[in-house]
C-alpha cells in the first residue's frame, strides 16, 4: 500500500430526520441524526473534469459545479471524481447533501483551504441544495451531513444544545433564518433506527413544492406546520432526557401530521404499519411521497424483518455518527 500523489478522498454520512421535515422549511424546529451509511468521493488527477467517467456538466452535476466554482481556482488541475455510496438516492436520506458535504471537504483539502470551517462548507452545500430545490431548502440535511451527530434547527438559540451558527437564506417572501445546534445524547446503547426503503423515488423539490402550493391555496394550513413544530419540541425534549418511549410517541404523532399534509404514500403507510408493533415510534423520514420510513426500536432484527416482509428494503443504524471528513488516501 502506498500514498498516490494528488489523490483526495472524503466521505459524508446519510441523515435521518427524527422530527420536523417540511415544517423546518418554514422555520419550525427540527431534529436530524447522522447515520452509519456514507457516501465516499475520490478525486484523481486527470486530463479533464469528469464524474463517474462522464464529463462534468452543470446541468447533470449542479452541486459539484457550484462547489468547484466556489472553492477551486484555475491553478487546480482537472480531476476525475469517483463516487461510491451506500445511501439510496432520492429516498429521503440526504444523498445529495452527503454528496455536497463530501465533495466540499475533498475540494477544500485539494485547494489547501486548511482553515475553512464546517460552517463555511455547509453554507456552500446549503446554497447548492437550495438552488436544486427551486430556492426553498432548510439547512437541515447539509448541516447534519457536515457536522454529524445530532443536529437541531430552531427559530431561536436553544440553551440545552450547543449553538453552532446562524444560517440565513433569501426566499421569495423575504429572508428565512435558522439557528443551527448540535445535541449531545445520553447513553442509548439499546436503541436503533431501522430505515425501510419503499424503492419509490420521490424528488425532494417536488414534495417541497407540493407543500408550498397547499399553503398558497389554503394559508390557514400554516397551523399544521406549526403543530409539527410543537411536536418537534416535545420530541426534542424527550431526546434530551433520554426518554426513548416519549421520543417514539412524538415520532408517530409527527407522522400523522405529515400524512395529513399529504406527503406520505401507500407504500410508506404499508411499511409503517408493519414496523409499528415492534417499535417505539415510526414515521416517514425526509420529503416523503416514497423514499424511506424510520422506526425507532429496541428490537432491530424483528422490526427489519417485518418491514422486509411488507416489501421494504432495510438497513439499521445507531443514532448519531461521524460527519463529513477527509479520509486516508492509502490505496
Ligand atoms: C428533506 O430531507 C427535508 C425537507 O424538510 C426539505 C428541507 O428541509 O429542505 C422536506
Amino acid at each position: 500500500m502506498g500514498i498516490e500523489a494528488g489523490v483526495q478522498k472524503a466521505s459524508a454520512p446519510a441523515k435521518c430526520i427524527l422530527f420536523g421535515e417540511h415544517a423546518v422549511v418554514y422555520g419550525e424546529p427540527a431534529v436530524a441524526v447522522a447515520l452509519e451509511q456514507r457516501l465516499q468521493v475520490q478525486l484523481t488527477p486527470s486530463k479533464s473534469w469528469s464524474v463517474g467517467g462522464s464529463q462534468l456538466q452543470s446541468e447533470r452535476h449542479p452541486h459539484i459545479v457550484a462547489l468547484k466554482d466556489a472553492l477551486l481556482d484555475d491553478s487546480i488541475p482537472p480531476m476525475s471524481i469517483h463516487i461510491t455510496s451506500d445511501i439510496p438516492r432520492a429516498s429521503g436520506l440526504g444523498s445529495s447533501a452527503a454528496l455536497s458535504a463530501a465533495v466540499g471537504h475533498a475540494f477544500a483539502t485539494l485547494a489547501e483551504h486548511k482553515n475553512i470551517s464546517n460552517e463555511a462548507l455547509s453554507t456552500l452545500a446549503h446554497q447548492a441544495e437550495a438552488q436544486a430545490q427551486g430556492g426553498l431548502a432548510s439547512p437541515l440535511d447539509t448541516s447534519t451531513s457536515t457536522e454529524g451527530g445530532v443536529v437541531v434547527l430552531s427559530d431561536k438559540k436553544e440553551t440545552f444544545c450547543a449553538w453552532l451558527y446562524t444560517r440565513r437564506l433569501a426566499v421569495p417572501t423575504g429572508e428565512r433564518v435558522w439557528e443551527v445546534h448540535s445535541l449531545e445524547l445520553k447513553r442509548n446503547d439499546d436503541i436503533y433506527l431501522v430505515l425501510g426503503n419503499t424503492g419509490v423515488h420521490a424528488p425532494t423539490s417536488a414534495q417541497v413544492a407540493l407543500v408550498a402550493s397547499a399553503l398558497e391555496e389554503s394559508p390557514e394550513r400554516i397551523q399544521e406546520i406549526k403543530a409539527i413544530g410543537t411536536i418537534s419540541r416535545r420530541g426534542l425534549d424527550a431526546l434530551q432526557r433520554g426518554d426513548y418511549t416519549a421520543v417514539g410517541h412524538a415520532m408517530s404523532e409527527n407522522h400523522v401530521l405529515l400524512r395529513n399534509l399529504g406527503v406520505s404514500s401507500p407504500e410508506l403507510e404499508d411499511l409503517i404499519k408493519a414496523a409499528l408493533p415492534t417499535s417505539l415510534g415510526v414515521k416517514l423520514t425526509g420529503a416523503g411521497g416514497g423514499g424511506c420510513m424510520v422506526a425507532l426500536t429496541r428490537r432491530p432484527k424483528e422490526t427489519a424483518e417485518a418491514i422486509e416482509l411488507a416489501g421494504g428494503r432495510t438497513f439499521v443504524s445507531r443514532i448519531g455518527n461521524a460527519g463529513a471528513r477527509t479520509d486516508d488516501v492509502n490505496i
